[in-house]
């Protein structure tokens, strides 16, 4: 394998540490030394914190290939499996088992997550984003984006869906923060993740004794038929819990943010009316923005030839769909925020069976947002400089911590 980037092959002993950092000024692009990675290779080895080596499939088409092959695992206790950070617990989510098991418990919890459902609750995330905007409106003409509007909005969502009290959004925005931190001590993850196990296992114990209309009370219903154990019940409600908020927070704030920096293409988003103007231009952020910055991780449970390599089985495989989304192969000038491109092939909410279960929830509310927010408040601007800006390069779901904004 020959490359202008890079003079070693694969197996290099050299292979160098994953995850990569990004360039200082840079916030919305991949890290340098990673799109150089995806140049030198369809397949590269990296080197983790706990100093296994697994691969790294650079480009799109493989990356699509690899997660939708059955031959390739989730299952993060396998052997091999290329964990980002110590395991915090002995049971997981569903997110990290395999079919027929994952599909069996995903199963249990797609319902309110179909395109219709999802759109009978659009007007009452209009109304969340109104409520918001106008307590922003009605205060002094400055607020930190996210605690004011962009941790908010999915929160409340989040919480309404699955019968969470919203009153103890303090509670596990904090806990969640920590468990998704790739640094810091693990004491504090393991900590931060039984805090909100044992938070859903209280709450799951109500909605078995009391069920109401929510995704809980639903599980709880699954428990008491012996369909889900309680613990599995726990699990599934922190996945949805943090999956349901953090992300979504996390476009809202840095799709803000490149939005402003990019003010050409905020004109055409504010210019709009369209429906399908402002879906594109979701898509386009999602893509560019690919806030899940830490890749897919999967083990090989057979060898698989792919790329010009052969993965061994027990072998870890990273599949980053950050540098997926800016494969030129694929998308014309990759690293160009183009709100006019369609970009709906992108890979920000994975691929294959594990592809993000919240998908129309998170388009949905991030459509509201985006088509609400600049049109209400027309001046909205960065109320600092770029470099003073904090940026969340630990975490498995990339963001900003704050965004001071005035208007
Ligand atoms: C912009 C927002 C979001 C992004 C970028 C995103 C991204 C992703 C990605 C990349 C995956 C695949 C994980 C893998 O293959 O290992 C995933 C899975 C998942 N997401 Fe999302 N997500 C978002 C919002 C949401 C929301 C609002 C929910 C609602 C609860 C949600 C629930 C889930 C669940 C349950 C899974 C696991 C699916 C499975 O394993 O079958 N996500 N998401």
């Amino acid at each position: 394998m020959t490359s202008t980037v890079h003079t070693e092959g694969p197996h290099a002993p050299s292979a160098p540490d994953y995850p990569m950092e990004r360039a200082a000024g840079c916030p919305f692009d991949p890290p340098p030394a990673l799109k150089a990675e995806q140049e030198a290779g369809p397949l590269r080895k990296v080197r983790l914190w706990d100093g296994t080596t697994p691969w790294l499939v650079t480009r799109y088409a493989d990356q699509r290939t690899l997660l939708a092959d059955p031959r390739v695992s989730a299952d993060i206790t396998r052997p091999g499996y290329p964990s980002s950070a110590p395991l915090q617990g002995t049971s997981f989510s569903f997110i990290l088992m395999d079919d027929p098991e994952h599909a069996r418990q995903r199963r249990m919890v797609t319902a309110p997550f179909t395109i219709k459902r999802v759109e009978a609750m659009r007007p009452a995330v209009q109304k969340i984003v109104d409520d918001l905007i106008d307590a922003m409106l009605a205060g002094p003409p400055k607020a930190d984006l996210v605690q004011a509007f962009a941790l908010p909005v999915p929160s409340l969502v989040i919480c309404e869906l699955l019968g969470v009290p919203y009153t103890d959004h303090d509670f596990f925005q904090e806990n969640s923060k920590v468990l998704i931190s790739r640094t810091g001590p693990p004491e504090g993850r393991t900590t931060a993740y039984n805090n909100l196990i044992e938070y859903l296992d209280e709450l799951m114990g109500h909605k078995i004794a009391q069920p109401a209309d929510d995704l809980l009370s639903g599980l709880g219903t699954r428990v008491r038929a012996g369909e889900l154990t309680r613990r599995d019940a726990a699990e599934t409600g922190v996945l949805l819990l943090i999956a349901g908020h953090e992300t979504t927070a996390n476009m809202i704030a840095l799709g803000t943010l490149a939005l402003l920096q990019h003010p050409d293409q905020l004109d055409r988003l504010r210019g709009t009316d369209d429906p399908k103007v402002v879906a594109g231009a979701v898509e386009e952020l999602l893509r560019y923005l690919n806030i899940t910055h830490g890749g897919r991780r999967r083990a090989a449970l057979e060898d698989i030839e792919i790329g010009g390599e052969v993965i061994r089985a027990g072998e870890g495989i990273i599949v980053p769909n950050d540098i997926g989304n800016r494969d030129p192969e694929v998308f014309d000038d990759p690293d160009r925020l183009d709100l006019h491109r369609d970009a709906r092939r992108h890979v920000a909410f994975g691929f294959g069976v594990h592809q993000c279960l919240g998908q129309p929830l998170a388009r949905m509310e991030l459509q509201v947002v985006y088509s609400t927010l600049y049109r209400r408040i027309p001046t909205l601007r960065l109320d600092a400089a770029l470099d003073e800006l904090s940026f969340k390069h630990d975490g498995a779901v990339y963001g900003v911590y704050e965004l001071p904004v005035a208007w």
